[in-house]
C-alpha cells in the first residue's frame, strides 16, 4: 500500500526558504562553519522542532532530531543529508535530503502515524569539506571513522577544528562520543539530487543508487624560486606555476587519456606571491581522483607521484604531496536497492539503477548500518553550480519515495 501523500508545495517552500540563507549573485555560499551555515542550521533546527522532533547536537556538530517509535527496543531508522554547500554552489545538493526528511516527518505527524521504530533526521556537519578540507566530517564522526589528521587540521584561514566546532555547538574534546555503534541505527536513507546527467537524459524520475564513488584527495605544494620577472632569463627560472601546470595536466591525462580512474580534478590553486612581475615561487593546489574501484584510485595516485618525481628532476623544483584521508567506495546492498525500487513502484514511478559519482554521507554511514540512496534528476546534469536545478515535481517525487521507503523499512525488524 502506498504511503500517505507528502505535501509537494510545502516541501518546495522549505527548499526555497533554506535556499535564501547564503544565497548571493554568485550562487549559494553556505559553506560549513560560515555565518550562513550557522544561520541555516538554526533555521533547520527550528523546522525540526516544529515537526515534534527532539533536537540535539552531537560533539561533531551533527544535528539529530529524534521521534520515538511505538515498540520499545527497536533501533532507529535515520533519514538525512547535509545543508552546507560548496562555494558558489546550488540550493538542492544536500538541502533536498534534509528538507525531504523533514517533510516526511511532517506528513507522519499530520496523519498521526506512529512508526514502530524511532525515527531520526540527521543533518551532517561539513559534508562538502570545502570550508574545512576534511569532507564527510560529521558522517565519518558518527561512523567512528575519523582519522587523526581530521582532528588536527586547520582550514584555509588558519583556524583549527576546535574553534570551528565550538561555533556550531560541537566539542572536539568529546568528538569520539559522536560515534554510534553498529546496531544503534537500523538503516540510513538519503534522498539527493543526482548531480549528473543520466536521469535527466533518460527521463527517469527516480534513481536507485547502486554504489557511491571513492575518492583519493591530495594537497600538493610545488616549491620553485621566486625571482624578478624582468631580469631572470628564461633558462634560469624555477617557475613553480609552470611546474604545477605540468602536473595539473597529468591529472587530466590520468583520467581521460590513460583511463586509469574515472575522473581527476584540480579544483583549487593558489600562487605565491601572485604578482604580475614576480616569477611564481610556490604553488599549492588540490588534486582528487574518483572511482568506484579502490584499485583504480591506488593506480592513479602512483601515476601522479611518478609524474611529480619527473617534474622535480626536470624543473629543479620540489613537490610535496600530502594525502588526505581516502574515502573508500561504498557499494549499496541489493536488498536496500530493491526496497527503493519497491517504494517507487508503489507510486508508479519508474526507476533506473546507477552509481553515484558524487560523494555522500551515506557512504560513511554504510560502515555502521544498511544504507539506501534515492536520486532525482538534475536538469542538464549541473551541480556544484548556481545553475543547479531539480524541478519541484522531481523533488516531491523523491520525498514521496523517501516516505514510502521508511514505512517499508518500518515493517521489517
Ligand atoms: C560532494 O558533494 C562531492 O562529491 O564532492
Ligand atoms: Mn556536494
Ligand atoms: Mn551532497
Amino acid at each position: 500500500m502506498p504511503s500517505p501523500k507528502i505535501n509537494a508545495l510545502r516541501l518546495n517552500h522549505s527548499l526555497e526558504d533554506l535556499g535564501r540563507i547564503g544565497h548571493t549573485d554568485q550562487g549559494m555560499q553556505r559553506v560549513a562553519f560560515s555565518a550562513f551555515d550557522v544561520e541555516g542550521r538554526a533555521h533547520t533546527m527550528d523546522l525540526m522542532r516544529r515537526v515534534g522532533l527532539e533536537v540535539t547536537i552531537d560533539p561533531a556538530g551533527n544535528i539529530i532530531g529524534r521521534r520515538d517509535g511505538s515498540e520499545p527496543g527497536l533501533a532507529a531508522i535515520a533519514l538525512g543529508s547535509h545543508i552546507d554547500t560548496v562555494p558558489s554552489g546550488g540550493k538542492y545538493d544536500g538541502a533536498l535530503g534534509v528538507m525531504g526528511a523533514i517533510e516526511c516527518l511532517q506528513t507522519l505527524q499530520d496523519q498521526r502515524i506512529t512508526t514502530r521504530h524511532p525515527l531520526e533526521v540527521l543533518v551532517f556537519t561539513n559534508e562538502e569539506g570545502t570550508g574545512f578540507p576534511h569532507w564527510l566530517f560529521g558522517s565519518r564522526a558518527m561512523a567512528g571513522s575519523l582519522a587523526a589528521e581530521d582532528l588536527t587540521a586547520v582550514d584555509q584561514e588558519g583556524i583549527g577544528l576546535e574553534t570551528r566546532l565550538q561555533a556550531i555547538g560541537g566539542d572536539l574534546s568529546r568528538i569520539h562520543e559522536a560515534a554510534r555503534s553498529p546496531g544503534e541505527l537500523s538503516a540510513y536513507f538519503e534522498l539527493h539530487i543526482e548531480q549528473g546527467p543520466a536521469l535527466d537524459r533518460s527521463g527517469t524520475p527516480i534513481g536507485v543508487v547502486t554504489g557511491i564513488t571513492g575518492r583519493a584527495a591530495f594537497e600538493v605544494e610545488v616549491a620553485g624560486a621566486a625571482n624578478h620577472a624582468g631580469t631572470t632569463p628564461m633558462g634560469l627560472r624555477h617557475d613553480a606555476l609552470l611546474s604545477a601546470s605540468r602536473l595539473i595536466l597529468t591529472v587530466e591525462r590520468i583520467a581521460s587519456e590513460l583511463e586509469i580512474c574515472r575522473v581527476g580534478t584540480v579544483g583549487r590553486v593558489s600562487v605565491s606571491p601572485n604578482a604580475t612581475n614576480v616569477v611564481p615561487g610556490t604553488v599549492a593546489f588540490s588534486v582528487e581522483f574518483r572511482d568506484v574501484d579502490s584499485n583504480a584510485l591506488t593506480a592513479a595516485e602512483a601515476e601522479f607521484r611518478r609524474n611529480a618525481a619527473e617534474v622535480e628532476a626536470s624543473d629543479g623544483v620540489s613537490v610535496d604531496i600530502q594525502a588526505l584521508p581516502p574515502t573508500i567506495p561504498a557499494p549499496i546492498k541489493p536488498e536496500m536497492q530493491d526496497l527503493v525500487a519497491e517504494a517507487s513502484a508503489n507510486h508508479g514511478l519508474a526507476t533506473e539503477r546507477l552509481p553515484s559519482g558524487a560523494g555522500h554521507d551515506a557512504q560513511a554511514m554504510a560502515a555502521i548500518t544498511g544504507v539506501a540512496m534515492i536520486f532525482v534528476p538534475s536538469i542538464d546534469g549541473i551541480s556544484h553550480s548556481p545553475l543547479e536545478f531539480s524541478t519541484p515535481q522531481a523533488c516531491a517525487d523523491g520525498a514521496q519515495v523517501l516516505l514510502d521507503l521508511l514505512l517499508l523499512a518500518d515493517q521489517r525488524e
